[in-house]
């Protein structure tokens, strides 16, 4: 699934860049080499972000 239309960034592609870039959506597009263009995706992404980093590492239970 697409997060970002503008820049094409699936879900998946954002997930992996929370496990390694600090910082708000700006922050982690900007390490895929893209910009935010029309910004309706940015507070989406940020819940992935945040989600992700939150339980993304978590070992999955036994
Ligand atoms: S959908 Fe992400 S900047 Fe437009």
């Amino acid at each position: 699934m697409y997060v970002c239309i503008c820049n094409a960034i699936r879900e998946s592609e954002l997930r992996r860049v929370a496990r390694h870039v600090p910082g708000d959506a700006e922050q982690a597009y900007a390490a895929m080499g893209k910009v935010p263009q029309c910004g309706q995706c940015l507070c989406d992404a940020d819940c992935i972000l945040d989600e992700e980093r939150e339980f993304g590492l978590q070992p999955a239970a036994a």
